[in-house]
């Protein structure tokens, strides 16, 4: 309760202690207290076109079967076999009328029932229930703007409700064109020496470390020299911790139409959108942000003049550890762009981002030195670390919100600011916190 209390006063003032980000036991209470209760992105709908279709996720240490049923209802099981517990699907996705679980071949429909049982009777007797033995189904999945998402907590707030103000953004950035977007290629995925906090941190509050950590770009002509370029625009900083980065030009206004939409698209934009979004595409050069916990996005420009090209990219963190992450990494585009369009757009993230891509790479390495020197004996310590902290005071006391900002939220005028920091890491106090001492002095 001390600690907590500490923590609390720290942040406050805009400080967190190191030793919270690789702190085991800190962990443990993120994997139940945080995963185990919000909302976690699972996949788009366009993963799963046809009555059959499958993929295979995690929540955490969850792994999740997600499948189309023959209604075309997308449902959730725990991918984990009845009988003795084994992984029941091992494919990444496909299409199949049932599962068959690998160690003694029982099988399951794409309800989740179990439909077959080796040498059923003959083993079990007449008496064998089937129904008592049918896949478990995780207990809330809902979906906004395509976007699946599942929660482990029965007594959850309604995913609507959670996304809140957030789902306005979404609405903005995932339903502009008509039929709304696509997931192109497959989610890429791998694995990085990283804290989910400081990734999901990284992209959706800090276009702070741009100029720096992507120096090449600057350096290779692709972004101006300004060091306040990535800071022009808005943070916009909502409930349970959503947040989005309106980035801009240096005169507020966007570089090029719809981010570089082919034109014959703006009409579509423009029907589809409200007065307020259409403000909003009309300053906008980058959105990045993130719905907390740990699902990120960026919706930039890359390209040369002339050739410029828009995607969304949606990533996961997934921890799998406190000093690990696996990174799931989606590429959407509008489903009603042109396919060549489509095609290049793809081209440029997969240089940018992705294992393959170059601005990646630069943050990966950052996120890995910040694991690493948060496990040594000053920065572990707590005693010592109240005085090594992590300085979280850009904007604390000299940006006020913009109260003429036309989208949801509170809009800072600058995105070169902690406030969404401070408000992720509130956030994460008060997750974990929660409950905490009631177990105790029961
Ligand atoms: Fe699946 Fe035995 S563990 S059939
Ligand atoms: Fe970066």
């Amino acid at each position: 309760q001390k600690t907590i209390q500490q923590l609390k006063e720290k942040m406050e003032q805009g400080l967190l202690p190191q030793w919270v980000i690789t702190d085991p036991d800190i962990y443990q209470l993120e994997v139940e207290k945080i995963f185990g209760k919000t909302w976690q992105f699972l996949a788009h709908e366009t993963e799963l076109k046809e009555p059959g279709s499958y993929v295979t996720r995690w929540i955490v240490n969850d792994p999740i079967l997600l499948v189309k049923n023959k209604e075309g209802k997308i449902k959730a099981f725990l991918n984990s076999c009845s009988h003795r517990g084994v992984q029941l699907c091992t494919a990444d996705r496909g299409n199949k009328k049932t599962f068959t679980c690998p160690y003694h071949g029982w099988s399951y429909n794409l309800e989740g029932d179990l439909i077959g049982i080796v040498a059923g009777n003959k083993v079990y007797g007449e008496e064998m229930c089937k129904t008592e033995w049918r896949l478990r189904e995780i207990p809330q999945v809902a979906s906004y703007q395509g976007m699946i998402f599942g929660n482990l907590d029965p007594n959850a707030e309604p995913l609507d409700d959670y996304l809140g103000e957030m789902k306005w953004y979404f609405d903005l950035m995932l339903g502009r064109g008509d039929g709304g977007m696509e997931v192109r290629g497959v989610p890429q995925r791998w694995v990085a020496k990283a804290n989910w906090k400081s990734t999901a941190e990284n992209f959706a509050a800090d276009p702070y470390h741009v100029q720096t950590t992507h120096r090449s770009t600057v350096e290779m002509g692709i972004s101006p020299e300004d060091p306040l370029y990535a800071g022009y625009g808005h943070q916009v900083v909502m409930k349970n911790g959503h947040g989005i980065n309106v980035i801009t030009s240096a005169t507020g206004k966007a570089r090029v139409p719809f981010q570089g939409m082919p034109e014959e698209m703006w009409p579509m934009f423009e029907k589809n959108l409200t007065p307020e979004q259409l403000d909003i595409q009309s300053r906008v050069t980058v959105f990045v942000g993130g719905a907390y916990p740990n699902l990120s996005f960026v919706s930039p420009i890359h390209g040369t003049e002339g050739h410029l090209h828009n995607y969304l990219n949606f990533r996961l963190w997934r921890p799998i550890g406190p000093d690990h992450v696996e990174v799931w990494c989606w590429f959407m585009i509008d489903k009603a762009a042109p396919e060549e369009y489509k095609e290049a757009a793809y081209r440029g993230y997969l240089g940018s981002f992705g294992p393959s891509g170059t601005l990646e790479q630069d943050d990966t390495e950052t996120w890995a030195r910040i694991v690493e020197s948060s496990k040594g004996l000053m920065a572990r310590d707590k005693e010592l670390s109240y005085n090594s902290v992590s300085n979280y005071l850009m904007g604390l006391t000299n940006v006020e919100p913009d109260e003429s900002f036309p989208g949801p939220g509170t809009a800072y005028p600058t995105c070169y600011t902690d406030a969404l920091s401070r408000r992720l890491h509130e956030n994460w106090l008060e997750l974990i916190s929660k409950d905490l001492y009631v177990k105790e002095e029961v």
